[in-house]
């Protein structure tokens, strides 16, 4: 079971100005399910994945991935950040297959496993490349199946394709979703980009501007594959924009308060 249970999550980072970044963060996560995280810079979407990931531990609340407290790292939960960090001296298949020379897997097998994960996200012929003979887009490709080489139930993406044009990060948002449905993990997809959260997710998860609260959460009932102009996801669209104006003005009548 690949699912999250966010129980009463809250984050205060330390220091000599603590910063409150979440605020009692009450989430389920379904096994399988494509969860969209919004909100505006500086809300705590990072901090979040960071600690499903189990990379930063909350301040207060608790959380479980399927029936297990979750407490620090594990490869059944793969990252994906917005830079892919690959090694420059190492070739794509070297990068890709990193994570499981580590874990003591045989040369032949992680040379299956990495090549298997290169095809699936379109890298097929560039696994002798070093990073820097690739474009963003492909870099990022990269970063995808160097983390779905450890076989993980869930993705944790972190703005994977806030780096790269626009018209690649519509074919990479469509890769996504064709790897989502033939592996069938879970995936939590962090953005700032409304119509990609729409476009992608089953629900969208709007929080605060900081402090991060979930504000409100958004099913998205379409069926996939869906058409970018679809009126209901437009519909969808425009109703969080309004829920952000409102979020806004709530901050600031706050902060004059
Ligand atoms: N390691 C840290 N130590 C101290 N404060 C931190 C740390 N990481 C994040 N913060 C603070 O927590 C708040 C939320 O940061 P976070 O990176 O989670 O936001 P975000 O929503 O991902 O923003 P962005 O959209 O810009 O990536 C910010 O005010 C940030 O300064
Ligand atoms: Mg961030």
């Amino acid at each position: 079971m690949a699912g999250f249970f966010i129980s009463h999550v809250s984050k205060i980072y330390e220091g000599a100005t603590p910063t409150s970044t979440l605020v009692d963060i009450e989430l389920t996560i379904e096994d399988g399910e494509f969860l969209s995280i919004l909100g505006p810079s500086g809300c705590g979407k990072s901090t979040l994945l960071e600690i499903l990931a189990g990379l930063q531990r909350p301040t207060s609340g608790e959380i479980f991935f399927g029936n297990e407290k979750l407490d620090g790292p594990g490869i059944e939960r793969g990252v994906v950040f917005q830079d892919p960090s690959l090694y420059p001296w190492r070739t794509v298949l070297r990068n890709v297959e990193l994570g499981l020379e580590l874990r003591g897997m045989s040369r032949s097998d992680r040379r299956e496993a990495a090549q298997r994960c290169l095809d699936l996200v379109g890298l097929h012929g560039f696994e002798q490349k070093y990073p820097h003979q690739l474009s963003g887009g492909m870099r990022q490709r990269a970063g995808l199946a160097r983390a779905l080489a450890n076989r993980p139930e869930v993705l944790l993406m972190d703005e994977p394709f806030g780096a790269v044009d626009h018209l690649t990060r519509l074919q990479l948002q469509d890769d996504l979703l064709h790897i989502w449905e033939a592996e069938k993990k879970t995936v939590v997809f962090v953005t700032h980009d409304v119509s990609e959260a729409v476009y992608l997710g089953d629900r969208v998860v709007l929080l605060s501007p900081r402090p991060g609260r979930i504000k409100q959460i958004f099913k998205v009932p379409q069926p996939r594959p869906r058409k970018r102009d679809d009126l209901e996801l437009l519909r969808i669209q425009n109703e969080i924009y309004a829920a952000i104006v409102e979020a806004k003005s709530a901050e600031s009548l706050e902060f004059t308060i």
